[in-house]
């Protein structure tokens, strides 16, 4: 655990701010997420909850999908905003997600208290899922 850093402001407060608007009707567990990209901009999400359980999507996957939306595919840093006394951490789905597209991102877990959670995807999510990168002039096997 470390103390929050002067850096680390923007990113938690834009995080806390996308948390408002989570739709967390059946769970009530709102959460917000902010990601700053190596070009240094922010995308933001929440957690997006359905009728059929089973459909919801979380923040850090909402605020990841946003980022490569916008052209922004290279992950600097994470935070994820709940309001609770218990610190939050990303689960497995989100993990392999946002190390898609950043294995050394930093992730920073804030909660109510004054103290952060932070890892990298790496400490994570180690041995990430991923795909043989195809050689070059070889056709890519299929099944
Ligand atoms: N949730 C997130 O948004 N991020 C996580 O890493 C774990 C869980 C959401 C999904 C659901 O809307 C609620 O929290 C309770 O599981």
């Amino acid at each position: 655990m470390t103390e929050i850093g002067p850096g680390d402001e923007e990113l938690i407060r834009v995080a806390s701010l996308a948390r408002q608007r989570a739709h967390a009707p059946y769970s009530k567990y709102k959460v917000g997420a902010a990601i700053r990209t190596k070009r240094n901009r922010v995308h933001s999400g929440a957690n997006v909850e359905n009728a059929s359980y089973g459909l919801t999507v979380c923040a850090e996957r909402t605020a990841a999908f946003a980022a490569v939306n916008a052209g922004d595919t290279a992950f600097d840093a994470i935070a994820i905003v709940i309001e609770d006394e218990r610190l939050p951490t990303p689960c497995g789905a989100c993990r392999q997600v946002l190390a898609e597209f950043g294995r050394t991102a930093s992730v920073r877990c804030i909660c109510d208290g004054p103290q952060v959670l932070e890892f990298t995807l790496a400490d994570l999510l180690p041995g990430a899922f991923s795909l043989p990168s195809p050689i070059a002039g070889e056709p890519v096997r299929s099944a």
